[in-house]
């Protein structure tokens, strides 16, 4: 496989403890990984965790034969697509902007010739000193690319700039950084988890939709960077990076948000589980039993909502229209007359009946139906993993339409 290439340098701040977790993350993205250490940096996390996780040996020393030996530091310069600096405490860009090179992380830093993104992590009053400020303006004259420091409470006690930006956040960066994006240009609109109908005050319907599908497609597409668009049902689930999220709850409001956002879309996927009804009437105070007769039942009346996606389907023009089809029989024969009712160019279907797929688990089992017709039935995978090959579709068939 053709694995993208990242070093991760690191220098010797607190915020190196996040330093697996970006690590873990790159290596979630399908990355290629090395670790690079400064002395102090090794007090804060242990190389062999590093190695660990990325599989090879972390580097620390420079005058090391063995280490020298598995791959030089010019070799591991040459050999990074991307480095990145985290945390890059004020001493360390200090070297940089000085060109300094008396350990491995200052040499790798002045051999690469590959972009460089530092994460700078430090005590606020360090971060706003002249000196800090002055070397990384160097830098970004440079070409050196920089994300963060965030504000919050600060591991030295005081509040204010200088926490490391998250992991994913540094992830999200680098993916953007190392391209190619295959889904540049595309604004993809996603939906994701289900509504949520309300009967009375407290009281709703909805369905069990946890919304994990959509919310991977979102961040699948981000990562592949395109300008993407989730309109979420009730979710506890985190808005992906880079990702710009538009909550709503009912049918009603999700068909408005999505179509305030369908003509500036080139892709739309509609993974929401939609409620097909809802009460005809809302009461807008809790209704109570003692307003009724007594061991007196109560009727709900139901009423259609719109098919947010055969709306879609009819006013799409070139854009790529993509549905699911959640079953529990037939499934093949009912998601290819969705496919046709909806106006679809592709439709999702999973088995809702099968274990470790469906609604609320981390994996699921899908087959892609096309309009010919055909099916393409694929493995149990995590839902970022289908998301991501439900993306390479979407990207052929963009390039079918020129
Ligand atoms: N959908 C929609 N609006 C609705 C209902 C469904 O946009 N009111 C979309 C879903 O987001 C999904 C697709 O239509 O992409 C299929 O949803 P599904 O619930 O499987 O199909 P339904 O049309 O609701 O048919 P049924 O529930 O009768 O199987």
């Amino acid at each position: 496989m053709n694995e993208r290439r990242v070093l991760v340098a690191v220098s010797g701040g607190i915020a190196a403890y996040k330093i697996p977790e970006l690590v873990r993350g790159l290596r979630r993205e399908g990355l290629s990984v090395r670790c690079a250490l400064t002395p102090a940096a090794t007090r804060f996390v242990s190389p062999l965790v590093l190695q660990t996780l990325t599989g090879v040996p972390a580097r620390t020393e420079l005058f090391d034969t063995d280490e020298e030996g598995q791959i030089d530091h010019i070799a591991l310069a040459d050999w990074a697509e991307l480095v990145i600096l985290a945390p890059a405490t004020a001493h360390s860009l200090a070297r940089m902007a000085h060109g300094l090179a008396d350990d491995l992380v200052s040499t790798v830093l002045l051999a690469t010739r590959s972009p460089v993104l530092v994460a700078p992590a430090m005590n606020v009053n360090m971060w706003q000193h002249p000196a800090t400020q002055a070397n990384l303006a160097l830098l970004t004259e440079r070409g050196v690319r920089s994300v963060g420091p965030e504000s919050g409470a600060l591991a030295c006690g005081w509040e204010g700039e200088g926490r490391m930006a998250e992991p994913e956040t540094l992830v999200a960066e680098a993916l953007r950084v190392l391209g190619p994006p295959s889904l540049a240009g595309e604004t993809i609109l996603v939906s994701a988890g289900g509504t949520r109908e309300p009967v009375d005050a407290v009281r709703a319907l909805t369905n069990r939709s946890s919304g994990k599908m959509g919310f991977a497609i979102a961040a699948e597409a981000a990562a592949r960077g395109a300008d993407v668009v989730l309109i979420a049902g009730p979710a506890a689930l985190p808005t992906p990076a880079g990702v710009r999220r538009i909550d709503v709850e009912t049918a009603l409001e999700m068909r408005d948000a999505v179509q305030a956002e369908f003509a500036n879309a080139s892709v739309v996927i509609m993974a929401a589980a939609v409620s097909d009804f809802r009460p005809a009437r809302a009461s807008a105070r809790k209704i109570r039993k003692e307003d009724l007769g007594d061991g007196e039942g109560i009727h709900l009346e139901l009423v259609r909502n719109p098919d947010i996606l055969a709306e879609l389907g009819r006013e799409k023009g070139n854009r790529i229209v993509v549905g699911f089809a959640a079953e529990s029989h037939d499934l093949l024969e009912s998601a290819r007359r969705k496919l046709e009712r909806k106006g679809c160019d592709l439709i999702v279907a999973n088995d809702i009946t099968r274990e470790s797929a469906g609604f609320d688990t981390e994996t699921n089992a899908v087959t892609f139906v096309w309009p010919a017709g055909d099916a393409e039935e694929l493995p149990l995978l995590s839902k970022r993993e289908v998301a991501a090959r439900l993306l390479e579709r979407v990207e052929k068939l963009r390039s079918a339409r020129g």
